[in-house]
């Protein structure tokens, strides 16, 4: 079996972070979201893995390099633009064989991995498997309409009548015969090739998908919201380990302090991960908060937000439910002074207290 990981996309709900970085790159608990996707790829017992790009290729490639960190042996597959997943599909033909592969959407998140989906699909054997999410807004989704027995009939792609709350999961299994399905498809109204549609083929030609629901899942943390949620829940899973040096502050509960940060005269409840180079100092740091590498928060409080690298705060209380990208600097005001000063970004969201 061989993975098909998908990191096209431009990631435009979650600008203005993605205006410089691959929405599959956006870290969670400091680690990108894409990674989490390729370790249980890896856990899965899958070795050969190709990854579609697109114009973020050059930064996933930087990112990801040749897969040996991962156990895995990696091939990039360039998509000239953004024609749908079942276009993916269609230009990794050679590469894929005539192997079953698991296609795995980069920017999706799947609490507790995939070995369980993958190990099932190898002792059924069916023509394709899908995995399904119960969701609020099925609009945003491709729709799966099951019969009493649990049996797919139907998928439709961001319908606008949804005929279930039952979304498709970014992660499906497929046997070669997908690719025949592939070839008789037609664009849909977006101008995209869908599996979706590819798997109503399947179906109509009489081939065997199986279903299975599943909790724990997010669709391409797409927005703050979702990544603060998903980063909650991974920072749920740490486990304390301070390398770091700590002085005159108080760790509680599970704190990462990775080798080479510093705390000093302050209060940090976890879980919070602080990465390397980022220095803590006369601040308050609580629960589920990420602060990558370089990052300076001085005289600042911040709680359930993530801080990308080397971004730095000072004098500023209290930040919280935020994500602040590379390299921003949040400050206060000077003086008597009580007036905002913004200095913004395209598509930047910003909330004020006043
Ligand atoms: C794609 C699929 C959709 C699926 C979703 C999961 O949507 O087309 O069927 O439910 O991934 O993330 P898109 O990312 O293109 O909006």
């Amino acid at each position: 079996m061989k993975a098909l990981v998908l990191a096209g996309g431009s990631g435009s709900r979650l600008r203005p972070i993605t205006h410089t970085s691959a929405k599959q790159l956006v870290p969670v608990a400091n680690k990108p979201v894409l990674f989490y996707g390729l370790e249980s790829v890896a856990e899965a017992g899958v070795r050969e893995v190709g990854i579609v790009v697109g114009d973020s290729a050059a930064e996933i490639e930087a990112a990801v390099g040749d897969g040996s960190r991962f156990g895995l042996e990696v091939t990039y597959l360039p998509q000239e633009a953004p024609l749908g997943l079942a276009h993916a599909v269609h230009i990794a033909r050679d590469y894929l064989g005539d192997d079953d592969f698991v296609m795995y959407l980069g920017d999706n998140f799947i609490v507790g991995g995939i070995s369980s989906l993958v190990r099932r699909f190898r002792t059924n054997r069916p023509d394709a498997q899908i995995m399904l999410a119960r969701v609020s807004d099925p609009r945003a989704f491709g729709v799966v309409e099951l019969d009493p027995r649990g049996r797919v009939i139907a998928l439709e792609e961001k319908p606008q009548h949804p005929k279930s709350d039952l979304a498709l999961v970014g992660v499906y299994l497929f046997t070669a015969r997908v690719h025949d399905a592939v070839c008789r498809i037609k664009p849909s109204w977006r101008g995209e090739l869908e599996i979706t549609d590819a798997i109503q083929e399947l179906i109509d030609a009489g081939c065997r998908v199986d279903s299975s629901v599943v909790s724990g899942y997010w669709k391409d943390t797409g927005n703050v919201d979702d990544m603060l949620e998903v980063n909650r829940l991974v920072l749920d899973g740490v486990a304390a380990d301070c390398a770091g040096e700590v002085s005159s502050s108080e760790l509680v509960g599970r704190v990462v302090v990775e080798e080479g940060a510093t705390v000093t005269r302050s209060r940090i409840v976890g879980p919070a991960v602080i990465a390397a180079g980022s220095h803590i100092r006369d601040s308050y740091v609580g629960p589920f908060t990420s602060i990558d590498s370089d990052c300076a928060v001085t005289d600042s409080e911040i709680e359930y937000s993530i801080v990308l690298r080397g971004a730095s705060l000072a004098g500023v209380r209290r930040v919280e439910r935020s994500l602040i990208g590379r390299e921003v600097e949040v400050t206060s005001t000077p003086g008597a002074l009580r007036a905002h000063r913004l200095v913004l970004g395209d598509h930047s969201k910003v909330q004020v207290t006043s």
